[in-house]
């Protein structure tokens, strides 16, 4: 019934395996959908497919509790659900700007074809703006027509590494919904959520809103956060030839709350699987619109993050006492740890990973380039196959002319500066994410080189 709407959750990525998991936790009764028999054989065997702290332990403890489990068989995730939740992919079209809905119109028909009851299906992929119209057109198109089968559209703001912390506790819950029926399975389906906060003395803000804004309120908020990191990146441009220290004018605005310290790091600007994609769905979306110009920014936004990187190979070449010539710096010769390969700390992914492509440019200018990254080495192998690849901290830089921080790590923060001296050919350092003591590494011999620091 209402009070605790059965759910399931269709694509079971990074986000649907996530949420069905997390759903699972808070009680309710929860069926997990995707064609890949390999990844639903896992699920129910207790296998995560990601790397996200906690959400093994959760997966176990609720397989076992007979709340959960995972299924190829979209006759029998139609049948189950009261309300279905569509998490597959969205990825970047081939044209490299809007984004492939195939997945979603692959799941949303067959998922309406098979269904026997009167159902909500719930859009948290993310989207261009006006899919959640079209996707209920779809559903009108496939689902037996005495259902009267609804859409809703709710966004996700997952971020990776506290994917389950986002999903049980998260800062708001955002519907798009157009009828009271449809307004109330989907409050059903949060009150898990709701009582959570209310056990612990918090409060989770719920927009209830139409459509469009659902939908726009995803890419707003992912597009003001790239914002952000490429206007303190542009400020990085500007100390660089200033003489200014970026790090330090950051702390000083970031004190106005109104600014904010979140998101103000600079460095090797944004990655992952989001942020970049979604930056230029939403400008090939209001094109189409015929409102490009109101988004005519987020193309300088894209470019200051990618100018972040070729700035990296120069400073390396600079270092190296290499210069550009009209093709690019030439590092043949030389060899180069790499410290780094995911998007970020705390994570193996690697998809869209400034370190990574870092990387590979300093290999395309002929650099013997060694790279070691605490998690994502396995992933980036598969995705860049040219590199070296190395087991540890120490095998990489052994021998290196030059070191190169590509990703935040703990480890890499942490490291003894004097130990890691004594291994390599020359002591040179690029700090791209401006993470290490630069204070601590200049005294133990090193030169030593920040991102938009004199
Ligand atoms: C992001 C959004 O934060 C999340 O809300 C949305 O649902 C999906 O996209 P995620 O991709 O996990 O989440 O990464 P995030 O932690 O936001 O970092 C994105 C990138 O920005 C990383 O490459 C990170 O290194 C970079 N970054 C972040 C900076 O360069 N500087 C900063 O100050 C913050």
């Amino acid at each position: 019934g209402a009070s605790r709407p059965r759910v399931t959750f269709l694509g079971t990525g990074y986000l649907g395996a996530t949420y069905a998991i997390c759903y699972a936790e808070l009680g309710y009764e929860v069926l997990g959908y995707d064609v890949d028999p390999d990844k639903i054989a896992k699920l129910n065997a207790g296998e995560v497919p990601i790397h996200e702290p906690g959400l093994d332990e959760l997966l176990r403890r609720n397989l076992a509790a007979g709340r959960l489990r995972f299924s190829t068989d979209i006759a029998e995730t139609a049948d189950f659900g009261d309300v279905h939740f569509i998490c597959v992919g969205t990825p970047q079209r081939a044209d490299g700007m809007g984004a492939d809905l195939s997945y979603v119109e692959a799941s949303v028909t067959s998922l309406a074809q098979h269904l026997t009851r009167k159902a909500l299906i719930v859009g948290k992929s993310t989207v261009p703006v006006g899919t959640a119209e079209w996707v209920e057109q779809l559903v009108g198109k496939h689902s037996p027509t005495d259902l009267d089968v609804e859409v809703a559209w709710s966004p996700e703001f997952l971020q990776e590494g506290f994917a389950v912390d986002d999903v049980l506790r998260p800062n708001r819950i955002v519907v798009g919904v157009k009828s009271e029926w449809a307004n109330g399975m989907l409050y059903a389906a949060h009150k898990g959520v709701f009582d959570l906060a209310a056990t612990e003395d918090r409060e989770v803000p719920l927009v209830v809103t139409d459509f469009a804004t659902a939908e726009l309120v995803k890419v707003a908020a992912n597009a003001f956060l790239a914002t952000k990191i490429s206007f303190i990146n542009a400020m990085a441009e500007v100390c660089e030839v200033a003489g200014g220290d970026v790090t330090q004018l950051a702390r000083a605005i970031g004190y106005d709350p109104r600014i904010g310290n979140r998101f103000l790091q600079a460095g090797l600007g944004f990655g992952g699987a989001c942020l970049p994609k979604d930056i230029r769905a939403f400008q090939a979306r209001a094109q189409e619109l015929g409102a490009g110009e109101a988004l005519r920014f987020l193309h300088e936004v894209d470019l200051i993050n990618l100018r972040r990187r070729t700035r990296v190979l120069h400073l390396a070449a600079e270092l190296l006492g290499r210069r550009a010539g009209p093709a690019g710096p030439d590092l043949s010769g030389t060899r180069i740890a790499v410290l780094g390969a995911t998007f970020k700390p705390n994570t193996d992914d690697v998809r869209d990973a400034p370190a990574l492509a870092v990387a590979a440019l300093l290999h395309k200018a002929g650099a013997d380039v060694h790279v070691y990254d605490p998690q994502g080495i396995d992933n980036a192998r598969r995705a860049v196959p040219e590199l070296t690849y190395e087991s540890g901290m120490a095998e990489a830089v052994a021998g290196a002319d030059l070191v190169c921080v590509l990703t935040e790590w703990a480890d890499f923060r942490n490291a003894d500066p004097t130990v890691l001296g004594e291994l390599v050919a020359g002591r040179r350092v690029v700090d791209a994410r401006n993470c290490l003591d630069s204070a601590l590494w200049t005294q133990a011999g090193w030169e030593y080189r920040g991102l938009g620091r004199p």
